[in-house]
């Protein structure tokens, strides 16, 4: 069976990642097709927008996007192509794996696997509300929590965790001071956690659930949390395990689904052939995953560890001399 995806190459290091990721891929038997498609500063040099409709209409269409990292262009009028995206798409679900890999020098070389659930579309990052007062002293902005947005996101992650074979879900949220935002979302969890027996549910209060990562990862297993909590907590975790190189994320949809890794186009090291591969390489797992190909998500992610185990032609972010594309390669002979 054939499958059409929408792949978003991206700027800066994206293309040089891209090419990588699609190389091991097509290593596989996946019966995938690419359609290329354009968004950031590419976009905007060859279409004269950032997010063109043509792009729009391939993912509505294939409802299954690989995208590399986008250059959002620093100045007025340039709002993030990647929140665009997660509204225009409604893509609710920030999906964010983190995994203990060998040979990262990370602080947790073993012992973690967890994934963040990161509520995706409202809470402090509608965008709605923001206000300078005319003296320039004091600033407001506005949060948004519904008991809709609240239910989805909380059922996706207990969902993920039958799936999976996870047994605990962590709700993470500060409802003993945003009463009304983190408290409906928590009073939200617990009526969705009910109905859901065969998985063990925690409540745990932000500022601690930061401590406890950092003290004691390996005792979660799901997050589940708001959009701003969600955002800095997933940053923490792929901290701990080997940082911005290793950290995929999915942004997962009714209608859609994209898959990214968590970093950004690094211009710094873009045309040099160094950049990691391995973040979009774990979101084409996620990807295989969430396409009902999990044997080869499976095989994917066992040589992407065999090759770290092996430390085969790393890039120079994990200590080594090899570069993106011999990375690339020793995956792939390991599959
Ligand atoms: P960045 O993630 O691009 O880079 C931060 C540091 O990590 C740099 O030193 C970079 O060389 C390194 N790095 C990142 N990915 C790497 C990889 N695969 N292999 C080796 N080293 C890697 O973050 P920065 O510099 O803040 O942002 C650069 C641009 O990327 C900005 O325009 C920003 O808007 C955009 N961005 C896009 C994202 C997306 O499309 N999902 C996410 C984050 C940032
Ligand atoms: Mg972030």
């Amino acid at each position: 069976m054939t499958q059409t995806i929408t792949v978003i190459r991206g700027d800066g290091i994206g293309p040089e990642i891209m090419d990588a990721a699609l190389s091991v891929l097509d290593a596989m038997n996946t019966g995938l097709t690419y359609e290329d498609a354009d968004a950031g500063m590419v976009a905007l040099e060859k279409h004269g927008e950032l997010l063109p409709q043509t792009t729009l209409d391939s993912i509505r269409r294939n409802r299954i996007a690989l995208k590399s990292p986008l250059t959002t262009p620093v100045g007025e009028g340039f709002s993030s192509i990647n929140v665009e995206l997660r509204k225009r798409f409604d893509l609710y679900a920030n999906v964010r794996p983190a995994k203990s890999f060998p040979n990262t020098k990370s602080r947790f070389p073993s012992g973690v696997d967890l994934i963040t659930v990161r509520e995706n579309t409202e809470g402090a990052y509608i965008g709605e509300g923001q206000s300078l007062s005319e003296d320039g002293e004091t600033a407001m902005l506005t949060q948004k929590i519904t008991r809709r947005g609240s239910e989805r996101i909380v059922r996706y992650a207990f969902d993920l965790a039958r799936r999976t074979g996870r047994k605990k879900v962590t709700v993470v949220h500060k409802a003993n001071i945003l009463k009304s935002t983190s408290g409906l979302f928590l009073r939200t969890a617990r009526i969705v956690a009910a109905e859901y027996p065969d998985i063990q549910c925690n409540e745990m209060i932000v500022d601690n659930t930061c401590m406890q990562l950092v003290m004691r990862p390996e005792q979660f297993d799901i997050i589940v949390t708001t959009n701003l909590f969600g955002d800095i907590i997933s940053d923490l975790c792929a901290g701990l395990v080997g940082g911005l190189g290793l950290a995929p994320g999915a942004n997962i949809g009714t209608e859609a689904a994209i898959f990214e890794a968590v970093h950004g186009s690094a211009p710094d090291i873009a045309g040099k052939g160094i950049a990691n591969p391995c973040a979009l390489l774990l979101a084409v797992g996620q990807m295989l995953d969430h396409i009902g190909q999990p044997e080869n998500a499976t095989r994917l992610r066992n040589a992407i560890v065999a090759t770290l185990e092996a430390s085969d032609s790393l890039t120079p972010d994990l200590g080594g001399t090899g570069n993106t594309m011999s990375f690339a390669r020793a995956i792939a002979s390991r599959l």
